[in-house]
């Protein structure tokens, strides 16, 4: 009889403070490689850059990863022999990468790692593999620093890592 794998479930965590978001960012930087596409969900707030900042840091890429006022993507080479991170914020771009041609992704993305905010509906024809992770802050309290972040791997390429060690 075939055998088919379940498919692994998304991973769910609770982050209680901004470092803690940097460090789920640094712990995911470890399971990222080139060609890697991670879209990130949630509102402004959520803690979305906050989670880049984190990635960069593991990645180990030269400078650090600030909110673009007006710059929409920022390539941050490796400092040593990993992929650079292309961080791009598509908060003030449409649908479709249409928009985002001028960024030439598809050509950066085989040998980078592209980490998109407000991705969503805009960058998914890039590759047919991706990681989606939404990010919510609890609703009502404004000071509060409780996120939920679900990490979700879609297609081939996620569909053997286990993602629940993240929340190691
Ligand atoms: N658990 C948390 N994770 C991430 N950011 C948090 C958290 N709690 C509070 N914050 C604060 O929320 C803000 C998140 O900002 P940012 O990462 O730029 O969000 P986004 O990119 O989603 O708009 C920062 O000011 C950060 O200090
Ligand atoms: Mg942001």
């Amino acid at each position: 009889m075939e055998e088919i794998a379940a498919p692994i479930p998304p991973a769910e965590l609770t982050v209680t403070s901004p470092e803690q978001m940097r460090q789920l960012g640094r712990r995911l930087a470890k399971l990222l490689r080139a060609g890697d596409l991670v879209l990130l969900s949630g509102e402004l707030g959520a803690g979305k850059t906050t989670l880049t900042r984190g990635l960069g840091e593991g990645l180990g890429v030269r400078g650090a990863v600030t909110s673009p006022t007006f710059v929409i993507a920022r390539v941050h080479p490796s400092l040593g022999d990993g992929p650079p991170l292309v961080h791009v914020d598509a908060y003030r771009l449409g649908g479709g990468l249409d928009e985002m041609e001028d960024l030439d992704l598809d050509v950066s993305l085989p040998e980078s790692v592209i980490v998109v905010e407000w991705g969503e509906g805009k960058v998914e024809e890039l590759t047919d593999d991706r990681l989606h992770v939404v990010i919510h802050r609890a609703v009502g309290d404004t000071t509060d620093e409780v996120r939920h972040v679900t990490l979700t791997g879609i297609g081939e390429r996620w569909a053997a890592v286990d993602l629940s060690v993240l929340s190691a």
